[in-house]
């Protein structure tokens, strides 16, 4: 089944610029009030503005991972990977994507910081997935990664032997696709489109193997 745009919730892009060019102003009069560093607290309409539990939208990636195919309670966008499906006004959630807030929440937040937003160990991957493909991110969590050019320790564990990460692969991508583009805030998911029979039988089948 193709979708339309229009069934997508998304905010149009119009209505996202505006969004983008306050946070640019904020960033910009907030830099200035450091350096002078004589004035006393920032303002505090733009502190609102750069609440970290604010969503912040990337309008190009909101449209390279919007959702044109389904199968299977699945989504799929124009390049063919998983994708997330949000509607009733960024409330519910396609499964896949709720599952992966759940699975991250499990499995990865320790070192990656809650909500994807990172820390002093490990990379925020609300950023990383803006710009790393569906078979790297699959590459990743399987073989781990250790960054050898930097003096950093730090190391990305390989999850190819552990079915809790592995049986949810694409559930942790879609999420994390959602966090990046900025389509999930900082939120816990409430609601959620019901499991598909398809999650059903692909989850037994690959703990069961
Ligand atoms: C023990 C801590 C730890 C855990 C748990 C962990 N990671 Fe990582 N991860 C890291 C570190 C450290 C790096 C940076 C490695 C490097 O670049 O050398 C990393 C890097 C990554 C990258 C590449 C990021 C980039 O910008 O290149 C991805 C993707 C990733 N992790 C996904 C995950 C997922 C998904 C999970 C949960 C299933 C997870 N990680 C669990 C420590 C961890």
């Amino acid at each position: 089944m193709l979708l339309g745009e229009t069934s997508l919730q998304y905010e149009s892009k119009a209505a996202i610029r505006p969004l983008v060019a306050a946070l640019v102003l904020a960033l910009a009069s907030t830099v200035a009030v450091r350096a002078e560093d004589a004035k006393p607290a920032a303002d505090p309409a733009v502190a609102n503005q750069l609440d970290p539990n604010s969503s912040e939208k990337d309008a190009k990636l909101l449209e390279k991972y919007q959702a044109v195919k389904v199968e299977d309670g699945k989504y799929f966008d124009k390049d063919g990977a998983p994708t997330y499906h949000i509607t009733n006004d960024g409330k519910k959630f396609d499964w896949y994507a709720y599952s992966g807030y759940r699975r991250y929440h499990a499995e990865c937040h320790v070192c990656h910081g809650p909500d994807a937003m990172g820390s002093t160990y490990a990379p925020a991957l609300k950023d990383s997935l803006k710009r790393i493909s569906y078979e790297e991110f699959i590459g990743i969590i399987a073989g781990g990664k250790q960054d050898i050019s930097s003096s950093g320790t730090n190391v990305m564990p390989a999850f190819g032997d552990n079915k809790n990460v592995m049986c949810y692969a694409d559930d942790l991508y879609t999420y994390l696709k959602a966090r990046a583009s900025g389509a999930m805030p900082r939120v816990r998911p409430t609601d959620k489109e019901e499991k598909p029979e398809a999650a059903k039988k692909a989850e037994k089948e690959c703990l069961g193997g």
